[in-house]
């Protein structure tokens, strides 16, 4: 109730902030015609291209391009933003040079506050459940059509990409982002960044860096040794940066070592700039910039939403000559370069209707791809329509909708929430939306000659004698997840553990389905018969979901996350709060005043280091739920043959065979471990492959191994070291199931 009434006030209040933020804007009416200048030849370089448009352009043109001008909903009296095409940001551009605004929409898993525009896109399965498929053509598909429906609904620039690794899998974002491993979150969040800059859209990978947790995040100092974070979560951003060339990357919220992020010379200059050789524009998320010269001089390129700093106050310190010409220009060009290597100038979006029933093709099919199952006993699933006589669907919802993330991540239902909370007629920051697909609609649709009836499961008692007189009970529990708020716990809310455990009771033929965010503790786990992670499924999640279980699809995902037993096996048992005073105000008008004033920082310490997820499970040899990688099949595999080359990067080669009698794919894990020397976790993962096979099928399946997955970051001269000695790589099916081991000595 308090988050509720605090995220209406936090509305009232930003419409106030934006009224206050955005006065006359002098470009915002500038509409004289394009100059064709030859910085429109396209068979020049990016770069060319944007210094030949910096030499055109005035002092006040180039701040324009450095900031902001509000959130349309929330600013309807600037001038600017009546140009707005109703997403999170809006960009002024230079017309008479012919550089386009840049018309930015939130777009994690889909095109954000489609509803409140008139519009529609797709919602496809969370990012988290993305990185399940471990998939990187999915993952070009993922992108791709969230670049399609941007440029149909006439944004040129997509803010997603999230890659904060799950350190703290209680953050309330965990779906958003591509879970717990650098190597396989980074290499995903790429391919997503690649299908979506394809579409000629700009692209962004967020939030970097070190924002594990939501609570205090305007306000919180990460504390991590250099070491610690180049090896695991800034290593996720690095494989992004290199293999997807984001046109952005967003700056976070919280402090690092001291600085806020997006004032973080380290972070933005000597990492993101220098070391991985970042030639596109750092934008501060809403909000997060705290200065002008010293957020300039650390690298932060650009404003969002307004520009408390990067207006006026940057042009006084451009003319005083305290912020230097050369370094206002280069956050011009990186702006300008990103725009021409995207294609955003030479292809503009042009609105169209959004390919609804394409978009439904893609979210069903990578949804199947992204449902785990966790566990199958007794060859529970998959149903089999033609012998069962009856069903029980339990569960609060499953007879409408299934679950969705919250946040600047959601996506609209198409024809409102299915559960609109009641006397509102509308759904509020910080209230679940609830999909209109529905779980017993699909599972009926699967079951014509199947008696399929609903319980609620809000009296624990009558689900549970349903569930009694029912073949199979199929209990759909959920765990909602949003920005701007952290899960009090891994377990599941409102009682649904006791509502399982007592449908489980009544009927050994239990199936639960998760619709979550992440992990999530189950207590009932050795009662149920059968287990499925779903995430949030999108727009065609039920269909999706009904046909795992009725096998039309054979699941082939594994988790990108560690499922716990409980929270105390956490490195940190409990959340870090913040003290109230690090909390923003937000009754107050000018509580943005506020944050970006800076508030008084409260410290996290991530002592675990390295050690995130599976690596600090395996080092603190704690048994878990479900360990990272696994993910059963309704066939089975088995692995042969190991072979351990070492030429200019080592390369594992091994026979994969379909031992059952179903076709389907297999993600084929490879594990390194490092010389005892390198002082790292017992191992990490350093490749895979997704490999499809026939029944009996055998493949030789290949696998090369980068030098930098297996290196250390040395912190005395700061780059990758690769440590002489043995390394041991492990293949098999899951972080916990390596079958096949080979020693060989690199240096
Ligand atoms: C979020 C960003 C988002 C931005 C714009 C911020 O609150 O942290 O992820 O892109 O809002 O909506």
């Amino acid at each position: 109730m308090l988050l509720r009434s605090r995220a209406a006030v936090r509305v009232f209040l930003l419409s106030s902030l934006f009224l206050f933020l955005l006065n006359f804007h002098p470009i915002a009416s500038a509409q004289s015609k394009a100059k064709p200048g030859p910085w429109m030849n396209s068979s020049l370089s990016p770069d060319e291209r944007a210094s030949m448009v910096l030499k055109e352009m005035t002092l006040d043109e180039k701040i324009t391009l450095l900031h902001g001008t509000g959130m349309a909903g929330l600013s309807p009296l600037s001038p600017a933003i009546a140009q707005s095409n109703g997403g999170a940001g809006y960009v002024v551009g230079i017309p008479r040079l012919g550089i386009p605004g840049i018309q930015m929409s939130d777009a994690a898993y889909g095109v954000r506050m489609s509803g409140e525009n008139g519009r529609y896109s797709t919602a496809l399965p969370s990012c988290i459940a993305g990185a399940a498929t471990w998939d990187l053509e999915g993952g070009f598909e993922y992108g791709a059509l969230i670049g399609r429906e941007l440029r149909a609904q006439g944004y040129n620039m997509g803010l997603g990409g999230g890659v904060n690794l799950t350190r703290e899998p209680r953050n309330g974002r965990t779906f958003e982002y591509m879970g717990e491993d650098p190597v396989l979150a980074g290499k995903m969040v790429a391919s997503v960044i690649k299908g979506e800059q394809a579409q000629h859209v700009l692209g962004d990978i967020k939030h970097y860096a070190l924002n594990d947790q939501e609570s205090g995040r305007n306000a919180v100092n990460v504390n991590i040794d250099e070491r610690s974070m180049r090896e695991s979560d800034l290593l996720a951003f690095e494989i992004g940066v290199e293999e997807s060339d984001p046109a952005g990357v967003m700056c976070s919220y919280n402090r690092v070592n001291g600085d806020y992020a997006c004032e973080n010379k380290y972070l933005l200059t000597d990492v993101l700039k220098k070391d991985w050789k970042f030639n596109n524009f750092v934008l501060s998320d809403w909000g997060g910039t705290h200065s002008a010269a010293k957020a300039s001089a650390a690298g932060l390129d650009h404003e969002e939403p307004g520009w408390i700093f990067y207006g006026d106050e940057l042009k006084k310190l451009v003319e005083a000559g305290t912020v230097p010409q050369s370094e206002l220009d280069d956050h011009v060009h990186r702006i300008l370069r990103a725009m021409f290597a995207t294609g955003v100038v030479d292809d503009p979006p042009i609105k169209s209707v959004v390919d609804v029933v394409g978009g439904f093709e893609v979210a069903k099919k990578l949804s199947e791809q992204s449902i785990v199952l966790l566990k199958n006993d007794g060859g529970q699933l998959p149903l089999d329509a033609s012998k069962i006589r009856s069903i029980a669907i339990i569960g609060p919802h499953a007879d409408v909708g299934m679950i969705s993330g919250g946040g600047s991540a959601q996506v609209d239902p198409p024809g409102g929430n299915a559960i609109m909370p009641p006397g509102q007629g509308q759904t509020r920051w910080l209230q679940p939306m609830w999909f209109p697909t529905s779980p017993l609609r699909s599972v009926r649709a699967k079951a014509p000659g199947a008696k399929v009836e609903f319980d609620s499961g809000s009296d624990p008692a009558s689900a549970a004698a349903l569930a009694k007189n029912s073949d199979v009970a199929i209990v759909f529990a959920y765990q909602w997840e949003s920005e701007d708020m952290d899960l009090p716990t891994l377990s599941l809310p409102e009682k649904q553990d006791d509502l399982i455990a007592q449908v489980a009771a009544a009927n050994p033929h239990t199936v639960v389905v998760l619709e979550t965010g992440g992990p999530v503790t189950m207590p009932w786990a050795g009662q149920v018969s059968g287990i499925l992670e779903a995430w949030y499924a999108g727009s065609k999640g039920s269909d999706a979901v009904a046909n795992v279980l009725f096998g039309e699809v054979n699941p082939s995902a594994k988790l990108p996350v560690t499922f716990p037993k409980s929270d105390a096996d956490l490195p940190h048992p409990t959340i870090v709060k913040p003290p109230k005073e690090s909390m923003p105000n937000w009754m107050k008008p000018d509580v943005w005043k506020q944050i970006a004033a800076g508030l008084p920082p409260f410290q996290i310490k991530y002592d675990q280091g390295v050690k995130v997820g599976y690596k600090w499970y395996d080092a603190e040899k704690k048994p878990v739920l479900f360990p990272f990688g696994y993910g059963l099949s309704y066939t089975t595999y088995s692995y042969s043959n190991l072979r351990v080359t070492t030429g200019k990067a080592p390369r594992i080669t091994f026979t994969l065979t379909n031992t059952g009698s179903r076709a389907g794919s297999e993600i084929a894990e490879v594990y390194a471990s490092l010389p005892a020397s390198a002082s790292e976790p017992p191992k990490r993962l350093v490749g895979w492959s997704k490999v499809a096979l026939a029944p009996g099928e055998s493949k030789e399946v290949t696998v090369d191994v980068k030098l930098k997955y297996l290196s250390i970051w040395d912190v005395k001269q700061h780059v990758w070291q690769l440590i002489p000695g043995d390394y041991g790589f492990m293949v098999g099916g899951s972080s916990q199931n390596l079958p096949l081991k080979q020693s060989v000595s690199l240096n």
